[in-house]
């Protein structure tokens, strides 16, 4: 999971309530090139809409579960295919409920201490949260004494940001209300927003 969440450099994240609306914005990330989404579950919706994601994408989509805070949400999303379950905290029984599920556990974290109890409760992916306002800088920082830990920068990134955390060393970014709003968008402003994402990550990773 690793190595996909790596190849596919963005985790785009999905935090619509209408699971009709989550299926074309997903489609339109897909065929942008886009091949992580994770799908919120704050809602009662998100069930329906991972189900609804995962009938309708092509197996490569990498889906995955979003704002994860229980065990009984990390059984949920097993069901409807998640692969992964993003928290935005540190939780170390949270983590090994994700491990025992056969998920991929991506918990946040926002300081050393919390990304050595993310790694140490078995985490290989870790979400730094929220990015935005901790800056590449900070990510870097950290990189020293957890180097290379793959860590998945994610909460207030712009679409055009996504290139220089990549380069910076991130093993993906994290995208949400940036990428996909909340708000009703234009389809085709969001597809435009992925293309310069995917083609961000391309150039990092060529
Ligand atoms: C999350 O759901 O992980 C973040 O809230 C996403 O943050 P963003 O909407 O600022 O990208």
């Amino acid at each position: 999971m690793i190595d996909a969440i790596r190849a596919a450099g963005a985790v785009a994240i999905l935090r619509l309530t209408d699971h009709r609306r989550a299926v074309a914005v997903g489609t339109a990330l897909y065929e942008a090139g886009l091949r992580a989404m994770e799908v919120t579950f704050d809602h009662p919706d998100a069930p329906g809409t991972l189900r609804a994601l995962r009938a309708e994408l092509p197996g490569d989509a990498l889906l995955g579960a979003g704002t994860i805070r229980t065990p009984r949400q990390v059984e949920r999303a097993a069901e409807c295919g998640a692969r992964y379950c993003v928290s935005p905290h540190t939780d170390p029984a949270l983590i090994r409920a994700v491990l025992d599920a056969g998920l991929e556990p991506l918990p946040g974290a926002g300081t050393a201490t919390e990304v050595a109890t993310a790694l140490d409760a078995g985490a290989r992916l870790v979400k730094l949260f929220p990015a935005g306002p901790l800056g590449v800088p900070y990510m870097r920082a950290l990189l020293g004494p957890f180097r290379g830990t793959a860590f998945v920068p994610t909460g207030g990134i712009g679409h055009e940001d996504a290139g220089d955390w990549l380069r910076a060393g991130a093993a993906a970014v994290g995208l949400g209300s940036d990428l996909v709003p909340s708000a009703p968008d234009d389809i085709s402003r969001i597809a435009a927003r992925a293309t310069r994402v995917a083609e961000q990550v391309a150039s990092v990773r060529q």
